[in-house]
């Protein structure tokens, strides 16, 4: 008999690596929060690039490459001693600079060209340590200055901090912080979805440095959080979405003249496809803060976490396909225009508008 021939196999269809996956160094992340960093060094990783973070004698934090010049073990495995961080390995000290210090067993004077660690300027403000991407020789100003959390130094309003990880580029975890359709299908009754929809106007408005959804006719939220969050509300909600470059998103709700809510997110690339969210929650609600906030917290963790699974299998299939290919609609109201602003920034652009660029639609969610 015959060999039977095989049908052809099925692959799947590549789509040439294209991913919005945006490298922008030359900007402030959050590499950990303040109380992370006691009296041990740390190991962070921005980019792909290891760095450690110490405190000097002051408390000052420090971020140097992760990589001793000596024999290249990392810095993170040795100690601080004197303000000074000591490899673990044979003892070379250095400075929040980056210059060597000390070798011990070597006579005469330790510094030299090539004993110098790369140093990225370091800023510790509102309880989070920012660091430039860029490693920068002492004396040398980085660009711009960090992000600050609104009214997260506000006494009138209650600070929630959290921080979260997900498998996603930051294109990808800040279109979804943004993403306002997902939240009445994928958080049904958290959130959004537990009646009928109801028919938003949004306007969009992007600047230079940023984009941002106003949603018209939003009723009060319904569902757990809208029972939590606006007790018997029934005004006007001002919702807003706002994307900041290069990595913050902030979703901005007031409801009547006595709740306001703000949640902002630092968004640091870990590597191309891992994200690391320090999120701020600040608020002030009809319901007292410290009633509020224990209740809020396991309610955003069980959002967050659908995001974080549709994230990582959203990831997975990005890899497995070979590229992304992604068909949208107007109600995609951000996503396209946050990757157009961080490829201007990975440029270096940064456009004038005088007048921001609008453009309207209606939703139904
Ligand atoms: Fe760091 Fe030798 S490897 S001191």
């Amino acid at each position: 008999m015959a060999p039977r021939s095989l049908p052809p196999k099925l692959t799947a269809p590549q789509t040439k690596g294209h991913t919005s996956v945006a490298r922008i160094p030359e900007a402030w992340y959050v590499l950990a929060r303040s109380e992370a960093l006691g009296q041990r060094p740390l190991a962070v990783t921005l980019m792909g690039a290891p760095l450690v973070l110490f405190r000097d004698g002051e408390g000052q934090p420090h971020a140097l490459l992760d990589r001793c010049p000596h024999r290249n073990v990392p810095l993170s495995m040795g100690r601080v001693c004197e303000g000074q961080l000591e490899c673990a390995y044979h003892g070379w000290r250095f400075d929040g600079e980056g210059a060597c210090r000390r070798v011990p067993g070597l006579a005469g004077a330790p510094e030299a060209r090539g004993r110098q660690v790369p140093r990225h300027p370091v800023v510790e403000q509102q309880g989070f340590i920012w660091v430039y991407g860029v490693a920068l020789p002492p004396g040398e100003a980085p660009k711009g200055a960090p992000y600050r959390f609104p009214h997260a130094d506000d006494r009138a309003y209650t600070t929630v901090r959290h921080t979260v990880e997900a498998a996603g580029s930051v294109h990808a975890v800040i279109e979804n912080a943004l993403d306002v359709p997902h939240t009445a299908f994928l958080h049904r009754g958290l959130f959004r979805g537990a009646g009928e929809p109801n028919t938003l106007e949004v306007e969009i408005r992007r600047y230079g440095d940023r984009v941002e959804a106003e949603y018209f006719g939003e009723p009060a939220p319904k569902g757990l959080v809208g029972r939590l969050v606006a007790p018997g509300a029934n005004g006007a909600v001002q919702h807003v979405d706002r994307f900041r470059m290069p990595s913050i998103s902030e979703v901005e709700y007031r409801m009547g003249a006595k709740s306001h809510i703000v949640v902002s997110s630092a968004c640091t690339p870990v590597d191309d496809f891992h994200t690391l969210l320090y999120a701020v929650v600040s608020f002030r609600l009809p319901l007292p803060g410290w009633l509020i906030a224990p209740l809020i917290k396991p309610v955003a963790l069980r959002i967050f976490k659908q995001d974080a699974v549709m994230l990582a299998a959203q990831t997975a299939h990005i890899e497995r396909f070979g590229g992304e290919q992604f068909v949208s609609t107007e109600i995609d109201a951000l996503g396209p225009a946050i990757l157009k602003l961080m490829r201007q920034g990975e440029r270096g652009v940064v456009e004038q508008l005088d007048t921001p660029e609008i453009r309207r639609f209606t939703l139904k969610v």
